[in-house]
Order: C-alpha cells, then structure tokens, then sequence
C-alpha cells in the first residue's frame, strides 16, 4: 500500500520525522551522486582516487572481497551505475515516486557501503555507512506507516514495494526520474577541473633530500610529497577513513589525521593508528629534468 502522491503533494500533511529523513537523505544522495559526476577522478581507469583505486583499497578488507574482485573487472561500468543510482535514489526519495523501493535502495547502497569501505571502523559509530542504513531503515518503517494510514485498504504487489507498472503516473514518474539522474550525471561532466598532466610539483633544486611538502594532485585533490636518499615518494593526503586532509608530523614521521585521529606511516602509507581502514594511496611521481612531476 504506497502513497501514489508525487512531487509536492508527497510532501504534504506527513509527520515531522518522515519531512527530516527524506530531506537529509534525499539531499545526501542527489549530493553523493554530484561529488562523483563532478570529479575528474572517479570515472578515470586508474588512479587513487578512481572507482577502481577505491575498490583496489577494499580488498582484502572488507567481507565482500569476492564481489569486489569481480566489480573491478568492470569498474568504469560500476562507477556510472553507482553515480546513477545515488542520483536516482535521492530524486525518487525527494519528488515522492517509487518511495518504497526507493528507499529499500538506499538502505541497499547504505549496506554495501558498510561491508565494503568502513566495516572495519572502529567504534562502529565513527563509520557513516551503518549510521545512513539505521536512518534508511527508520524512514521505510515510517513511510509504510504513514502510506497505510492515507491508503483505505488499496494494495499493489508485494505491498506497494514493487513500483506498479500499470499506474500511468507512476511510469511517468520513474521515467523522470532516470532521466534526472542521467542529466544530472552528464551534467557533472562540465564541472570537473581539467586533469593536467605531467605538470611540475616543484624544482628539483628546491627540494632537497630530507624535504616534505603538501601539493594538489591532477585530480584536484590534496597530497603530500617526500624527498628521502631513496628519491622521491607520494601519497594522497585524503584520510582513508572519511577523507579528512592529513598533515605531515616531522617528530613522529607520522601522518596525522585531525578528524578522529587516524596515523599512517610515512615511509608506507599503512594504518598505524585509528580508524582508518586502508593504507593511503601512493601517488606517481618522479624526477623529470629539473623538477618533480606527477606521473
Ligand atoms: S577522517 Fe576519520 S580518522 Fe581521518
């Protein structure tokens, strides 16, 4: 038994609580799914900060590992089908179509998420993942509640959770929102910096042995670069536990993140403290002539 009111009207006369949910969710994935339409990463073939340098991380890691594997072998597929879906789920939970599967998607997503990328966050409440799933999960108990109350008795397949196609309205609804999910993905595309490669970090006569110093990546994303007599080294310097910027601790040759504490270790990149679940990713550099590029 689902609401059919769509668009504004699925807004009107709900309790408080559901209003809270679908905007916070709703806004979270329309969001999710525009960081990743608008980074000039996530869809690239490789990279730290690809889908498939994320995927790359999690294994070994995470209880999925096995899916993982297999998802790497298609993960420029998997990335469009993960932004789409972000995009599509946020629409539908926003605009009132599809509610109920919609929502079951992103208690779905929110689940993924957790086996695969902060299963290992320790207190579990420092992980976002579980925390979006108990809220996905509150928010389908709600809405079945409200539905019921609004439907006098009516009933679909399987209760209203499966979208019912005979419903004229709700094909159109649904089409429309694949459509803005398309759109908006396509639309991302505009906003990503230009990738530029091979452009100089610093001068070589600049940075001599024993040298530390933070850089932005061709992704646009912060890093951190090393001079040892061994030559020269990089990571990213997003935490691998929520993306905090981490800085570089000369005493502790530590990489400290300020957010909940999480040390790597800057001659490897491994975990030595906190809750981050993977090592940070190593960034291609090298010595180019005079100066130190990014490969
Ligand atoms: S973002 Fe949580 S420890 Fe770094």
């Amino acid at each position: 038994m689902a609401s059919k009111k769509i668009g504004l009207a699925s807004w009107r006369n709900q309790p408080l609580g559901i209003t809270v949910l679908r905007l916070w969710l709703g806004g979270t994935w329309v969001y999710g799914g525009w960081v990743k339409a608008s980074d000039a990463a996530f869809l690239s073939k490789s990279g730290p900060n690809s889908f498939s340098g994320q995927l790359t991380s999690y294994i070994g890691h995470s209880p999925l590992t096995f899916a993982l594997r297999h998802m790497l072998e298609h993960a420029t597929l998997f990335a469009w089908f993960v932004m789409l879906s972000e995009f599509a789920i946020g629409i539908a939970v926003l605009t009132g179509v599809a509610m109920d599967a919609a929502i079951l998607g992103g208690f779905s997503v929110s689940m993924i998420l957790w086996l695969s990328v902060t299963y290992h966050v320790h207190p579990y409440f420092l992980g976002s993942d579980l925390a979006f799933a108990a809220s996905w999960l509150a928010l389908f108990f709600l809405w079945r509640a409200h539905s019921r109350s609004g439907s006098r008795g009516r009933t679909t397949a399987l209760g209203g959770i499966i979208p019912n196609l005979k419903d004229r309205r709700e094909v159109v609804g649904i089409m429309g929102v694949a459509a803005g999910a398309v759109i908006a993905s396509l639309a991302g595309g505009s906003f990503r910096p230009k990738i530029k490669v091979g452009a100089a970090i610093v001068k070589v006569a600049d940075f001599p042995v024993g040298s530390t110093m933070p850089f932005t990546a061709n992704d646009g994303n912060p890093a951190i670069l090393f001079r040892t007599k061994a030559g020269v080294f990089a990571y990213s310097a997003m935490c691998t536990h929520q993306g905090c910027t981490v800085a570089y601790d000369a005493l502790s040759h530590a990489l400290n993140c300020p957010c909940h504490g999480a040390k790597f270790d800057s001659a490897t990149g491994a975990v030595l403290a906190g809750p981050a679940p993977t090592p940070l990713p190593k960034i291609g550099v090298q010595i180019s002539g005079a100066n130190i590029v990014q490969i």
